[in-house]
């Protein structure tokens, strides 16, 4: 068997070609009851009170930002292993942004962003109005400790679970909001389930809430009530046109119900490959004992010297595996716009050294028993 082996892939069942097609025939294509489901499904699956189903986890984390009045040169500090989204969504407020380096978890060193602010209020320098944590992979950042920074240094947090829904972390699920503002979640087709493209916010708050569904529409705003005048509506402040469809949504519905079905799958992918590639000189992302992760991504980590070699020996191979990510401030616009004043020992280690596994609901037990003999011929030669 030599066919291509891809790194992330959506699963889509037969439920859920029905549940578009269903949709389809409906007389609602947006706008109709399928987004308002998804959301109800949202907030009973994460055990928040409210969700705004968007059009991507990028216009979620741009309206969450704006929500929480991010303007021009408020700060905000996130990791640079991330995907630009999260912070080109606050470049777009006309904020500035600074990263903290990651740690072993993979995730922002919350050492180290203590040790930031502390420096900042010391010198008096601008502390940041809002702070990021990237829960990559889908393993949950230190969120307690960085709910009670929140507090002492005056910052919102908002969780970029972009990687993450299906995850929990002290027992609780990911998009429970219990240590944050807001949660974003991703539903494009690698993540954990998809609806095509699109994305979420979650939320606690009414008044954030409140906010991003007009910003969602335009800045628009219906009276349900008004029975007299059924045609008006006011614009009352300035949005977008961020909504996800309800042929998205439909699918979204389908895609919640396996859920656990996915996660369970990639878990038992995950501890096969700890257990098929222990001997191997690797190292894996450590997890904190408070979560349990989504199992989004598998990263190894290799020496430096054999990474690049090892990425082309599973392309030889047809395997394809990925780097998530490149750090943010290497990119060129970042290189021109952003002056780099720490080092990020960390995540340029991570960025020499890492390889993303093929990792999906979809992939087979001899495709993963072709990737680890692989990875062990490889180790083998080198
Ligand atoms: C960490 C992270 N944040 C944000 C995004 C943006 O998600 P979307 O493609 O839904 O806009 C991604 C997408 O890969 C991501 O990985």
């Amino acid at each position: 068997m030599n066919s291509h082996i891809p790194y992330a892939k959506q699963v889509i069942s037969q439920e859920d070609i029905k549940g578009v097609i269903k949709t389809l025939k409906s007389d609602f294509l947006t706008q109709g009851k399928k987004t308002v489901d998804f959301e109800k499904k949202l907030t009973q699956y994460t055990k928040s009170k409210f969700a705004v189903s968007l059009n991507s986890a990028t216009s979620a984390l741009q309206l969450s930002y704006l929500s929480l009045g991010l303007e021009k040169d408020d700060l905000i500090l996130t990791s640079p292993i991330s995907f630009v989204a999260t912070t080109n969504a606050a470049l777009h407020c006309g904020a500035k942004v600074d990263f903290i380096d990651i740690d072993n978890t993979f995730c922002i060193d919350v050492d180290k962003l203590e040790s930031n602010l502390k420096i900042r209020k010391k010198n008096n320098q601008l502390l940041p109005k809002i702070v990021i944590p990237v829960h990559l992979g889908g393993f949950s950042c230190r969120m307690k400790e960085i709910n009670y920074l929140s507090k002492k240094y005056n910052f919102k947090v908002v969780e970029d679970a972009s990687h993450a829904i299906g995850g929990t972390y002290n027992n609780h699920k990911i998009g429970s909001c219990k240590y944050s503002d807001l949660t974003v979640f991703s539903f494009h087709p690698v993540k954990i389930i998809t609806t095509g493209e699109g994305g979420a916010v979650l939320t606690n708050k009414n008044y954030l809430y409140k906010k991003i569904l007009s910003m969602r529409s335009h800045g628009i705003i219906r009276n349900k009530n008004s029975s007299k005048k059924f045609w008006l509506y006011k614009q009352k402040n300035i949005g977008w046109n961020y909504r996800m469809n309800d042929i998205q949504a439909s699918l979204g519905i389908t895609q919640l119900k396996k859920i656990n079905n996915f996660i369970k799958i990639r878990k038992d992918i995950a501890h096969y490959y700890y257990k098929e590639l222990k001997d191997l000189p690797l190292k894996f992302q450590y997890i904190n004992k408070k979560t349990q992760p989504s199992w989004h991504l598998f990263v190894i980590q290799v020496d430096q010297e054999i990474r690049d070699k090892l990425f082309y020996f599973l392309k030889s191979r047809n395997i394809q595996s990925n780097l998530h990510y490149i750090p943010i401030y290497k990119h060129p616009y970042y290189k021109s716009n952003y002056k780099k004043k720490s080092k990020f020992d960390y995540s340029e280690k991570y960025y020499s050294s890492s390889i993303s596994l093929p990792m999906h609901a979809g992939l087979k037990k001899t495709q993963q028993k072709k990737i680890i003999r692989v990875l062990k011929e490889f180790f083998k030669k080198n």
